[in-house]
């Protein structure tokens, strides 16, 4: 460990100026790759290793894109890769201690192959005591970098293959939207599409609106442009993403606001609109009703309620109470019938009582979820919860994820058995994992089907009539 090193000479992120949100109208930009950098990739290779929500996933698309313009091809294996790159998430204490045990694990490695650089990218290097440790700790990694300034992952790699010096610079605060930036999908059928970046939530557990600063969408015609190319590229599927989809058009104050942008989007030609996440003091009419009438618009909602106590939802500064959560899951159940719907939820949160989960517990059981992703509270330095008494040992904490999850499956398979001997339409994603002769998709309602069928038929609608239903995935035959 080398205590000697001079911190300050680094742009490092800092919590406080993170959280300061202006009113200032986000300024546009379009991305440009200057001509030096064009051929500095050429006989190279990367690897991205992605943790994390479907933002850093979309984040890494656009990497990969950078590379793949300035010449890098994508590494067979670790082995080879000239750039590694782990794009990080900061959500809860178990995704970063992943990103810790793999930053060790790659020290070794780095000492073999010298030459290799190492780079942390994402969420994680947003956080001051991130930024703290890796300078001090892990001095083989070569570039930080976080997720206001990926655009300028050329500068860095140049000054990082060509400079002495190790690189990092996060910016505290985001810039300008960037737009035209390249990216290197994952899959030909389906993609992500940013239309919003950051959040002004500010849910007292969460470091999100630190992280990915403040909210600012994309204007309607670059978000229907880059649709429009994706249908002419034969996708079929698009996932619209954002924290809070539901605040979408908000900042730019004209009027045009996301149940507007389902509607022109649904007469793109795309097959699949979907959309993550929401948060439902945003959620309004509008939306429902542009869902209902939009036939390329799915019938699944994910909408985290967090809790079902209203003491703590108030403490978790969510804007709603249980009452009113549960109202507007109605109107959006009669505006879309039949709609399938998913939440989050987070227990041991700092003050949370038995009788406060038992309250959660009985949002379940009325809510009828289909589905949730439970979360164990994990305390995020710099967010006012941090700061709450929490008196709950772990094991209780763990008790009540563990009873919370026995009820969350019933609806889970409860979900499954109302598409028993359905035809449903899925999208072919892949071969199974354990099987090649079988098929997994995805339904209309976000449900997992495998089937027997050909790989010819990845990447396209099939229709499946459904013979088995179990609590996590469906099984079926192709009718078509
Ligand atoms: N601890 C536990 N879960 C969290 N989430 C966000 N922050 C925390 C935290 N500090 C959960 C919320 C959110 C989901 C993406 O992650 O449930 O909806
Ligand atoms: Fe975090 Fe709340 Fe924003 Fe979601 S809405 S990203 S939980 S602050």
């Amino acid at each position: 460990m080398n205590k000697d090193i001079d911190i300050k000479k680094y742009f490092r992120p800092d919590l406080k100026e993170a959280r300061k949100r202006t009113k200032k109208m986000i300024e546009q930009v379009d991305f440009d790759l200057a001509t030096s950098y064009q051929h500095l990739g050429l006989h190279k290779t990367y690897l991205i290793q992605t943790y994390g929500c479907q933002g850093n996933e979309a984040d890494s698309e656009t990497m990969a894109g950078i590379l793949e313009l300035m010449g890098f091809t994508p590494a067979k294996s670790e082995e080879e890769s000239d750039v590694i790159i782990i794009n990080t998430c900061a959500i809860r204490e178990n995704a970063e201690n992943r990103v810790w045990g793999e930053l060790g694990r790659l020290k070794a490695y780095k000492r073999e192959n010298p030459d290799l650089i190492l780079a942390l990218a994402g969420c994680m290097p947003q956080e001051e005591n991130v930024v703290q440790r890796v300078l001090k700790k892990y001095q083989h990694v070569d570039l930080v970098f976080g997720t206001h300034n990926i655009h300028k992952l050329p500068d860095y790699l140049q000054t990082a293959m060509f400079g002495k010096e190790r690189v990092v610079e996060v910016f505290s605060k985001e810039g300008e939207i960037v737009e035209n930036l390249p990216k290197t999908r994952q899959y030909k059928h389906k993609a992500w599409v940013n239309i919003m970046f950051g959040c002004d939530e500010f849910c007292t557990y969460c470091i999100v609106p630190y992280t990915r600063g403040k909210e600012r969408s994309r204007s309607k015609e670059d978000i229907l442009e880059e649709v429009k190319e994706l249908v002419l590229s034969g996708y079929q599927e698009i996932t619209l993403l954002g924290q809070n989809v539901n605040a979408y058009g908000k900042d730019r104050k004209d009027g045009y606001t996301f149940g507007d942008l389902l509607r022109d989007l649904d007469k793109t030609g795309i097959e699949r609109i979907r959309f993550t996440t929401s948060h439902p003091h945003d959620l309004d009419t509008k939306t429902m009703e542009a869902m209902r009438d939009c036939a390329h618009v799915m019938p699944y909602f994910h909408l985290p309620v967090q809790s079902g106590s209203d003491a703590v939802l108030k403490r978790m500064n969510r804007h709603y109470t249980k009452a009113s959560y549960l109202e507007k899951l109605k109107e959006l159940k009669e505006t879309v019938p039949g709609i399938s719907v998913t939440t989050d939820i987070i227990v041991g949160f700092p003050g949370e009582t038995e009788t406060d989960f038992q309250e959660t517990l009985a949002l379940v059981e009325v809510a009828d979820f289909e589905g949730a992703f439970t979360f164990v509270f994990s305390k995020r330095e710099g967010t006012p919860a941090a700061k709450y008494e929490d008196l709950t040992s772990m094991d209780e904490k763990k008790e009540r994820l563990y009873r919370l999850n026995e009820k969350i499956n019933e609806g889970y398979l409860r979900g499954s058995k109302r598409f028993l001997n359905k035809t449903v339409s899925v999208l072919v994603d892949g071969v199974s994992k354990n099987d090649e002769t079988v098929l997994a998709g995805y339904t209309e309602h976000q449900k997992l089907v495998n089937f027997k069928g050909d790989a010819s038929l990845i990447g396209q609608l099939v229709k499946v009539k459904i013979t088995e239903a179990k609590t996590w995935f469906l099984m079926g035959e192709r009718v078509d």
